[in-house]
């Protein structure tokens, strides 16, 4: 296995901040090159210094944020903050609700907001129009989001009920587990990168930005925020992950409790340009 050596590890540290505004700490720049080392070998590349001329001049740069990025995703993962909304939303009775997952990784989260928004439909406290968008920058995830198709540990929070609803197969401990019909025409996935300028669109009621500010710069990380929140509407809700609430600042965010808040009815001043809406979001 070739692991980078520490100039290798600098001069990646230096192309992801200037490529991809990512900012990952020093002290996991060995981690990181162990984890892109499988990806040399599938290339046939016999240095890391290969493999970052290949970032510098070619399209890798997706694979490699997306062999990065990988965490332990789950469904309804930080439970909390899942069971905050649903009383939120079941409180506030909507006719008609638009979410958006924003980085969506393999659809995790946007399945889970189905699910629990499908149940608050069953349950009478929402209207039948409501859909769920998931964006992100990886082509890879977005086809596995699609496929909707997950190992049972990735299910481990969802309730029998909620299994015996929304999904199925997983018999057996190696068995996987897909979405049902029902639930995947709600969802919707997108290939959206949040560092450029967002289309315009319908404001969405929730929106949830989880696990994915942590890899960027202080800058980078304000542009994404103000981006995206504009597309909130006041009075909506957003969350990022509970340990990313001091990554940014809250101005214009009522906390409802760690990582989940309520956009307040006055707007903020828009503090960047690039921030701009240019074009019709997909809905
Ligand atoms: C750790 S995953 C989080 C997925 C999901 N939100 C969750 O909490 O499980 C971070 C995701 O951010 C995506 N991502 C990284 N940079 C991005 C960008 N500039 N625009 C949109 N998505 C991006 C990655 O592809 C990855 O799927």
């Amino acid at each position: 296995m070739m692991l980078p050596t520490e100039s290798d590890q600098r001069r990646f540290a230096d192309l992801l901040q200037r490529r991809a505004g990512l900012s990952l700490p020093v002290a996991s720049l060995p981690l990181a090159g162990a984890r892109l080392t499988p990806r040399l070998d599938r290339l046939g590349l016999d240095s890391f210094a290969a493999y970052l001329a290949l970032l510098e001049e070619g399209d890798e740069l997706p694979m490699a944020l997306d062999l990065l990025t990988t965490q332990e995703a789950c469904f309804f993962r930080e439970p909390e903050q899942f069971e905050l909304l649903e009383s939120e939303l079941s409180r506030q009775r909507p006719v008609r609700l638009r979410l958006w997952s924003a980085g969506a990784g393999t659809g995790d989260d946007a399945y889970s907001l189905a699910m629990l928004l499908g149940d608050l439909q069953r349950a009478g406290r929402l209207g039948a129009d409501w859909s769920v968008l998931g964006t992100d920058i990886s082509e890879p995830r977005l086809q596995a989001a699609k496929a909707a198709l997950y190992a049972q540990a990735r299910l481990r929070l969802v309730s029998a009920q909620r299994r015996q609803r929304y999904c199925l197969g997983g018999e057996g401990a190696a068995g996987l587990v897909q979405m049902q019909a029902g639930l995947r025409e709600r969802v919707r996935f997108e290939r959206l990168d949040l560092r450029q300028a967002l289309p315009a669109g319908e404001p969405f009621d929730v929106i949830l930005l989880r696990h994915l500010l942590v890899y960027f710069d202080a800058a980078t990380r304000r542009a994404i925020v103000a981006r995206v929140l504009a597309r909130l509407r006041p009075g909506g809700l957003f969350a990022v992950g509970a340990a990313e609430a001091r990554l940014f600042d809250p101005d214009g965010l009522e906390p409802l409790m760690p990582g989940l808040f309520r956009k307040g009815r006055q707007q903020p001043a828009r503090r960047s340009a690039s921030a701009a809406l240019v074009a019709p979001m997909p809905r």
